[in-house]
Order: C-alpha cells, then sequence, then structure tokens
C-alpha cells in the first residue's frame, strides 16, 4: 500500500487544472496564450482573477492533500518528500499533456503548507510586497522560493525538509528562466493584463 502513495501523488499533480477549465470555459488550449504556461497565473490572464484564484486553489490542494496524508502516517522521512517531489513534479511533468505542465508554485505553496504553514505565512507575506511592488507574479515566485528557502534552513529542524527544499528551489527558479529573461528586458506580463483571444 505504502509504495502507491507516490504514484497517486504523481497523478493527482498531474491532473492540468488551468488546462482542463480555461478549455470548459474558453474553448482555447491555455498553451497557446499568454505564457503558455499551464498554471493558475496564465489562467488568470484569460479568465481574470476568479479563474486564477479557482485554479490556484485546485493546484495548490493537488500537493497540499497528498502531503499532508502522507505526513500524518509516515512523518518526517525520506518516504514524505518522495511524496512531495511526485506531487509536484506530476504538476510540472504531467502525463495528460505530454509531460509539460506547469512550474510547480501552487502545487509546491499546498506541499508546504503541509509541511510548514508558519513559513507560508512568512513567505506569503514576501510574495505579496513583491508582487504589490513590482507587479509580476513570476518575480513574486522566485522571491519567495529563495526567501522560503532562507527561512526553512534557518527555522527547521529535518535535513530532509531542508535538502529538498534547497533543491526544490533550484528546480523552481530554472523553470523560471523564461520569465527572468523577460523581467530582464522589461516584457514580463504584469498582473492585471489579459491576453489577447
Ligand atoms: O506560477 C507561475 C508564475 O510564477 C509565472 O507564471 O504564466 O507568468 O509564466 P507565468
Amino acid at each position: 500500500m505504502k509504495f502507491w502513495f507516490p504514484v497517486i501523488a504523481y497523478f493527482i499533480g498531474a491532473i492540468p487544472t488551468a488546462y482542463v477549465i480555461v478549455k470548459i470555459l474558453k474553448g482555447i488550449d491555455i498553451r497557446t496564450v499568454g505564457s503558455g504556461n499551464v498554471g493558475a497565473t496564465n489562467a488568470g490572464r484569460v479568465l481574470g482573477f476568479k479563474g486564477f484564484l479557482v485554479v490556484f486553489i485546485i493546484d495548490m490542494l493537488k500537493g497540499f492533500i497528498p502531503v499532508y496524508l502522507a505526513k500524518s502516517y509516515f512523518g518526517d522521512s525520506i518516504f514524505l518528500y518522495l511524496v512531495a517531489f511526485a506531487a509536484i513534479i506530476g504538476h510540472i511533468f504531467t502525463v495528460f499533456l505530454n509531460f509539460k505542465g506547469g512550474k510547480g508554485v501552487a502545487t509546491g505553496v499546498g506541499v508546504y503548507i503541509a509541511l510548514t504553514p508558519i513559513n507560508v505565512f512568512y513567505v506569503f507575506l514576501v510574495f505579496m510586497i513583491t508582487v504589490g511592488l513590482f507587479k509580476m507574479v513570476s518575480l513574486g515566485s522566485i522571491v519567495s522560493v529563495i526567501t522560503l528557502t532562507v527561512l526553512v534552513w534557518i527555522n527547521e529542524q529535518s535535513l530532509y525538509l531542508k535538502v529538498f527544499t534547497l533543491a526544490l528551489a533550484l528546480f523552481i527558479i530554472i523553470k523560471h528562466r523564461e520569465n527572468i529573461k523577460r523581467i530582464l528586458n522589461g516584457t514580463e506580463k504584469k498582473i492585471g493584463e489579459k491576453v489577447n483571444l
């Protein structure tokens, strides 16, 4: 039974929420609009703030539910991080869209609410300040994963959690490499900017 956990976590993570909701509501493929990312931010560019919120919450739950359950059953063990990894990898490399999904931020938020909610609270404040100042979700995400890593290394005891967080942060920053280029050359989309359909 235990070894089904990561497999199930992968398939839960792989549900391409943004793709499904945008397809149902607008009849278009989210991969062809905006940043092309299959995530809440890009869904928001098509559907507005409510659409962003719905996709974000569902993507967040894809990380929260498996990791919350795994934590309850197995505690702080390498197996817990295998489940967390599987959920996020499912979101980023979804089997349902030829292994091209999102960037792992919303699902990662769910994972960390289950792992260390107090640090998520501090990171949320940093995210809001960054996005409030610069109006770019991608920049908020990048600053947030760096902040999370620093907080986890300072506040947490678990070496598994520390190493997992560092690796995940590097991975999520690499997933944002196109965003980083756009931020640097001033072409990154700001919040509230919709796409032309
Ligand atoms: O969570 C992804 C976000 O940080 C950036 O999304 O669509 O601007 O690439 P996007």
